[in-house]
């Protein structure tokens, strides 16, 4: 099936609970990155880390690959049965500019992770320079998205925050 084919039914119970479990664990990575970085600069420089550094770097770790699984679960699921169709009643440049902010989140959520990986467990540095630099267009992205989600209930007065609040809702 196409990956925009419609999905009669709304999004499904997977894919809602995948869309706000990855938001949760962002919300995670905005609070763990600091011992991270931490346990990254003392690795590099072979200095001892404290408990709490390292727990909070593994803790990224740990959530940050549950990220990477959750992305593809996720997109695999909208590969397979498609999605729900972009609503008619708003803009045409509202749904391509809605498409563009996914593709991109979705791009990020991928090679966060990957280039995050490759850093630690190759100990490659540029890798987490790169890991770095996806942060703040990542932050940027959500901003968007999440303004538009309530443009889109506020203004545009399409169902979309209900169905994917609300697993089946067309
Ligand atoms: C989507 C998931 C992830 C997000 C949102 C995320 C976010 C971040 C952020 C915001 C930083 C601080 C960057 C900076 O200020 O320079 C960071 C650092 C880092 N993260 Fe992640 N991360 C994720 C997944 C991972 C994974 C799976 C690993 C695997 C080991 C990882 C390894 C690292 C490393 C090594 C650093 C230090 C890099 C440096 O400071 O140059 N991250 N991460
Ligand atoms: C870390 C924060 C977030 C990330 C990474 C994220 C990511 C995504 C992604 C990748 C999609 C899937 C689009 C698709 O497969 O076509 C999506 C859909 C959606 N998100 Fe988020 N989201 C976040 C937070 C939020 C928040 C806070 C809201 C509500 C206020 C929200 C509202 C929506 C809505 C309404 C849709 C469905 C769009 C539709 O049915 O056309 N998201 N989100």
């Amino acid at each position: 099936m196409a990956v925009s084919a419609p999905r009669s039914k709304g999004w499904s119970t997977l894919s809602v609970a995948l869309h706000w479990t990855i938001v949760l664990f962002i919300l995670v990575q905005f609070i763990d990155h600091d011992w991270m970085e931490g346990m990254w600069r003392a690795a590099r420089h072979g200095t001892p880390v404290d408990g709490s550094t390292q727990t909070g770097g593994w803790l990224h770790i740990i959530v940050g690959t549950l990220v990477l699984i959750a992305a593809i679960v996720r997109l695999w699921d909208r590969f397979t049965h498609g999605r729900p169709p972009y609503p008619e009643n708003e803009p045409r440049w509202a749904s391509l500019l809605a498409k563009i902010t996914h593709v991109l989140i979705y791009a990020i959520l991928i090679l966060m992770p990957i280039t995050g990986l490759i850093a630690w467990f190759l100990g490659v540095h540029e890798f987490g320079d790169i890991h770095g630099l996806m942060w703040t267009p990542l932050l940027i992205l959500i901003v968007l998205h999440v303004v538009g989600a309530f443009a889109q209930h506020f203004w545009f007065k399409t169902g979309v925050l209900k169905r994917i609040l609300v697993p089946g809702t067309v």
